[in-house]
């Protein structure tokens, strides 16, 4: 076996839903033209992969515990280890994602395109799944679904309205005049070293007393006597129905109607979800007093990491590390040659 390849999978940038796709709710992410494309050659088990954005190469033979390798070659690992195939690969990396922790799933990107490879194309839903138990294996973080269905499933020039519970996958088109920014707050953070499991853990120990938040409303917010949990909750569940008022402010191509949600989403995530920081709060207090950008919100995880802007097209955000995002033409692939 000596099958040469490229493959190639994209980041994400979330537009609202934030911590609500491991309770089964809603998403509105949108698969971004950054992202990681490889170009190599399958081999029996053994693994060579080498970075253009990394110091470091990597070289081990399959099977492999992952957590024996370090940095992100462990992602390549685990990769290997899920597909199941008992292929490795002799690869060339490049991405023009920045290097981790900006909250554009880089990690994700890397993982899909490595499974593209060693497993093989096929049913996205179930390849995004495999890249999810494969990112948890890699870093301990009970992560949700989004950045691999997003990653694996983007379609051009829309952003994909995801119900976490039973895969559903709308794409609902960007509106004209309106452009999308995503800007690096200059604040890197690894998620296994944030809050994120603990913000986790608090939605299912609500969901042991008021149910699925994906089904409950305001009104059962309300009844949770934790004021903590009650506040992280009012997040997700205004979250979840956010996507929604979101999704229809696009269809109906209502750019002010989709930068209040945008807005609004923002104050719940750092006031009620408490995962914003100072760097990101001043970036957005800057970035909405520029020409032209309507709102801006912390996009991702959380506690650093980027930010997505709602633009006029053309719109400058006189920062230092900035994207104008388009989801691409041609999405995650692989082509055999
Ligand atoms: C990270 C996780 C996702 C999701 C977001 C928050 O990107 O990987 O599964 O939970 O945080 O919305």
């Amino acid at each position: 076996m000596s099958a040469s390849f490229t493959s190639f999978a994209p980041g994400r940038v979330n537009l609202i839903g934030e911590h609500t796709d491991y309770t089964g709710g809603l998403v509105f992410p949108m698969a971004l033209e950054l992202g990681i494309t490889m170009t190599g050659t399958l081999t029996e088990g053994v693994v060579t992969a080498r970075s253009s954005n990394q110091s470091n190469d990597i070289h081990f033979e399959l099977p492999v515990d992952p957590q024996s390798i370090d940095s992100w070659g462990r992602f390549i690992a685990s990769a290997a280890m899920h597909a199941g195939t008992g292929r490795g690969f002799d690869v060339d990396i490049d991405s023009n994602l920045p290097a981790g922790g900006t909250g554009l799933s880089t990690s994700s990107a890397l993982t899909c395109a490595a499974l593209l490879a060693l497993h093989g194309d096929g049913d996205r839903v179930e390849l995004a799944k495999m890249a999810r138990a494969s990112e948890i294996a890699a870093t301990g973080v009970e992560i949700g679904n989004m950045d691999q269905l997003s990653s694996l499933c983007g379609v051009d020039g829309s952003a994909l309205l995801i119900d976490c519970h039973d895969f559903s996958i709308n794409p609902v088109p960007v509106p004209e005049g309106l452009e999308i920014l995503v800007i690096h707050s200059g604040q890197q953070r690894e998620i296994a070293d944030s809050e994120y499991a603990t913000r986790r853990d608090a939605c299912f120990a609500a969901e042991d007393i008021i149910g699925p938040l994906r089904l409950a409303d305001l009104a059962a917010v309300e009844t949770l006597t934790d004021p903590v949990m009650k506040k992280r909750v009012r997040h997700v569940v205004g979250d979840n129905h956010r996507v929604r008022a979101m999704a229809a402010a696009f269809e109906a191509s209502d750019i002010p109607l989709a930068a209040s949600i945008l807005t609004e989403g923002h104050r719940s995530y750092a006031d009620n979800f408490e995962a914003s920081t100072p760097i990101v709060e001043e970036m957005i207090d800057h970035l909405v007093t520029q020409p032209g950008i309507h709102a801006a919100r912390l996009t991702g995880g959380g506690f650093g990491g980027s930010i997505v802007a709602f633009a006029e097209p053309g719109s400058n955000p006189n920062v230092d590390t900035w994207w104008t995002a388009s989801a691409p033409a041609q999405g995650a692939h692989i082509t055999f040659y």
